[in-house]
């Protein structure tokens, strides 16, 4: 017996909720099976409820800090989970990994500076740096047989030239959690061509038994900012509790510097599920038990496709809760994928067009769900698919 169900269904209509609520303005349909935007239809574990409505009881809601209580709470998560030190001092909070991201590139960067992203990859990655005036470098992921790898030699050529490298580890959309020997080469080269590197590690708690995430700071911490959060893992998304670990001092005080001119405070609310996430032996064993649940519906979906849709290629994940399809065979055209998709098979993907060009034919399914869940959205792409072919004949 599991001690955590996760096939519980969890109401979640009329929350707000982007991926339940606002079906009908993305998509123009309500009926569809949501499988799209990246928060997972999972109740958040008791011991962060729990501590949320305690905190809700006390009618306190004044202005809070980030404090050395969630900080400890994050140092003692990176020690335990991933044997590597973080000092306070270190320790920044920011209101959303996004935000974070768009703060460091502006304080570390000038108006032109060339940044380098890993392409296809989790769309606002091309706007923190081209709506901040920044000049975009796609390094393109290169899709092998044995999956996605990065492409080294652009890569040294792109160095040469960039101030700072955004590293999305482990990667959204692919789901490739970085090895040892790529990292150590990516560092290489940093320091060689003395780049920065700006690491979104938001997904590095949801990886699979086969795989082991590696924080980037432990590979050169002078030259790296790590942004994170336990949003992903713990399903709170929604309530931007967010860090960045940058050990360099100058980079800190830029950094500081950007978000007072931005007036970023904690929210209260973020500052108790800091607590709660990283510091309950409940959340973590709710965490342990969810990556099983998670691996078993990654096992299942790809067995499913495979089997039933042979047509569509599917990347097995080593971390998140997404997977990354190729429609090619089937329905190469964005417009018509779409279409057929919202109208034939009834189930809302994310379009892989806005994660770069050699994403414009992939769809990303979101499995972080109950398994009926996942096997209806299944049960209803297969038939789709079955009728697709069958219209080809
Ligand atoms: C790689 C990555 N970074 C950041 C985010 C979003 O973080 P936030 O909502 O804290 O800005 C997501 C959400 O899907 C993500 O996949």
């Amino acid at each position: 017996m599991r001690r955590f169900d996760f096939s519980e269904t969890v109401d979640r209509k009329d929350t707000s909720s982007v991926k339940w609520d606002a079906l009908k303005a993305f998509y123009g349909s309500d009926d569809l099976v949501p499988m799209w935007v990246a928060d997972m239809d999972f109740r958040t574990p008791d011991a962060i409820s729990e501590a949320l409505a305690r905190r809700a009881a006390t009618g306190q809601f004044g202005y809070s800090f980030f404090g050395e209580r969630e900080k400890q709470a994050i140092i003692s998560w990176f020690d335990r989970r991933f044997n590597t030190s973080v000092s306070q001092e270190d320790l920044l909070y920011a209101s959303g990994v996004v935000t974070a991201l768009s703060h460091t590139i502006l304080a570390l960067t000038d108006e032109q500076d060339e940044i380098i992203i890993q392409t296809p990859v989790y769309p606002p990655f091309f706007q923190v740096v081209s709506d901040n005036g920044r000049t975009l470098v796609e390094n393109e992921l290169l899709l092998t047989k044995d999956g996605y790898v990065i492409d080294f030699s652009s890569l040294e050529e792109q160095m040469r030239t960039a101030k700072l490298i955004l590293l999305c580890s482990p990667h959204n959309p692919v789901g490739r959690v970085w090895r040892k020997e790529e990292l150590e080469r990516i560092y290489r080269l940093a320091e060689t061509y003395d780049v920065l590197v700006v690491s979104d590690e938001i997904h590095a708690d949801l990886v699979f038994s086969e795989s082991t995430h590696l924080p980037s700071i432990d590979f050169g911490r002078e030259r790296t900012i790590l942004i994170s959060a336990p949003s992903k893992s713990f399903n709170i998304p929604g309530l931007y509790a967010s860090f960045m670990i940058a050990p360099n001092v100058e980079h800190r005080k830029k950094i500081k510097a950007v978000q007072q001119r931005h007036f970023v405070h904690p929210n209260t609310f973020a500052l108790v599920a800091f607590e709660a996430a990283y510091q309950s032996e409940d959340s973590e064993a709710w965490l342990d038990s969810l990556i099983n649940y998670l691996e078993e519906n990654r096992n299942h979906a790809v067995r499913r496709i495979r089997d039933e849709m042979p047509m569509l290629e599917v990347q097995v994940p080593e971390a998140t809760y997404l997977l990354w399809i190729d429609f090619t065979a089937l329905l190469p055209d964005i417009e018509e994928r779409k279409l057929w998709l919202r109208d034939e098979a009834q189930v809302a993907l994310t379009h892989g067009e806005p994660f770069g060009k050699t994403g414009e034919s992939f769809e990303r399914l979101n499995f972080g769900c109950p398994r009926q869940q996942l096997d209806l959205a299944l049960d209803r792409l297969g038939l789709a698919y079955q009728k697709q072919i069958r219209d080809r004949i």
